[in-house]
């Protein structure tokens, strides 16, 4: 999970990383406050999860809270390689001197962590990798040692700092693998750190990505979700039930047992699609082995809140969850959402026990259902009822 740069700056600042102040706000009025409160220069920053915001016109300085309102009122509403900012961040000026660049990262291919460092931090720094990679420090960092004043020392080395520079870089490495560490971070980039012309060293910039496989040892991690905004509401809604949904961009809903199966689904929908003006799978979801009625439930649930699904394609194969215990879980399913299930579904059971999977769902005899044999014949119809909505929704 990549969260917003209030968000790494707030985490910097929890393990001492030092920041300056910075305030989030979602209106000009508010960014106008905010600034008042901060006083001096300040700098409205957009909020969004992707580089070049500076190049973009998203970093604005002003001098003024009027100019904080006005800088502002540009950068609301701005969109960013396609990234609409809905927030800004306020944060207080600094007087820069020198701006570096540092990140430490999971090195999957080595089973080990890389630090990068450059004294030649800043906007550019894409740009510096390319063509003067020299000036790009890399240095392994053990994962058993992390970096520890000797690592941080070796690091800066490598960079080439000013031995008086060094040391009081050191133990901001030193306080950013913290929170690499403690917060259990895939990537945390400081880009830049700057020296103040006061000589201070301060994190300016923060990106930070969060492993998710740890989110159950983090109590922050769900309001960071919450307020990272990025997640789009359905996918938001999808996490709290702990279904693995994915949005995508066509009409056909697709549900099934395990990841794979749902891979497939979504490729064998895509072909049986062409042939129907070209309907495509509407998103990726895996209710997992289970499928109880309640995942049923609540994968149908985000489903149907998909205003561009217009039909359904059921997917289970029973393995230690058998087929009419998935049948039942789609019964209960239908039950539990009464008339807020809208949309056609198709449903191909296959595996254990699916003669009486397919007998409750004949007997239960729902409008909306249709049982198909076969992934193929399913996807055909399935995209073909999606087809026919289009035909009939659309004028
Ligand atoms: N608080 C600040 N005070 C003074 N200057 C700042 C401040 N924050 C940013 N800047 C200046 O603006 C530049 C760009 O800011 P920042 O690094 O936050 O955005 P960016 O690099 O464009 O975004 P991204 O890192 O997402 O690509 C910095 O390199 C720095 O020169
Ligand atoms: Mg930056």
């Amino acid at each position: 999970m990549d969260i917003f740069e209030f968000q790494a700056r707030d985490l910097f600042a929890a393990h001492e990383v030092p920041v300056l102040k910075g305030i989030v706000a979602s209106t000009p009025d508010s960014a106008r406050e905010a600034a008042a409160e901060i006083g001096g220069v300040t700098v409205i920053k957009a909020q969004v999860k992707v580089g070049g915001r500076g190049k973009a016109g998203g970093v604005r300085v002003v001098s003024t809270p009027e100019e904080a309102y006005a800088a502002a009122s540009e950068i609301l509403g701005m969109s960013i390689k396609g990234h609409v900012v809905d927030q800004v961040m306020v944060a207080q000026g600094a007087q820069i001197a020198e701006e570096y660049y540092f990140s430490i990262l999971l090195d999957r291919a080595n089973r080990s962590y890389l630090a990068m460092c450059s004294v030649e931090g800043g906007m550019d720094i894409e740009l510096l990798a390319k063509e003067n990679p020299a000036a790009l420090a890399k240095v392994e960092v053990d994962p058993l040692v992390g970096i520890d004043e000797a690592k941080a020392r070796e690091i800066v080395q490598a960079a080439g700092f000013e031995p008086e520079t060094a040391e009081k870089v050191i133990p901001v490495l030193m306080q950013v693998y913290k929170v690499y560490y403690e917060e259990e971070a895939t990537l945390v980039e400081v880009n830049p750190l700057v020296l103040t012309t006061a000589g201070e060293i301060v994190a300016l910039d923060g990106k930070i990505t969060l492993d998710e496989n740890a989110d159950f040892r983090h109590e922050n991690r769900a309001a960071l979700a919450e307020s990272a905004g990025g997640l789009d509401l359905l996918e938001l809604k999808a996490k709290r039930n702990d279904l693995n949904y994915v949005k995508l961009d066509g009409s056909v809903g697709v549900i099934g047992n395990g990841a794979g199966l749902v891979m497939s689904t979504l490729d064998i929908v895509a072909e049986a699609g062409k042939k129907h003006g070209g309907q495509k799978p509407a998103n990726f979801l895996d209710i997992g082995g289970g499928a109880s009625a309640e995942s049923m439930a609540a994968g149908l649930d985000v489903i149907l809140g998909d205003a561009q699904v217009r039909s359904i394609f059921v997917n289970v194969f029973g393995g230690i969850t058998a087929c009419d215990v998935v049948a039942r879980g789609i019964v209960g399913a239908l039950e539990t959402l009464g008339e807020h299930a809208t949309k056609p579904l198709v449903v191909r059971l296959d595996g254990n026990n699916v003669e009486e999977g397919l007998r409750i769902l004949a007997e239960y005899d729902h409008p909306l259902v249709t049982l198909v044999d076969g992934m193929d014949a399913a996807a055909d119809k399935a995209t073909e009822l999606a087809a026919q909505r289009f035909a009939t929704a659309d004028n």
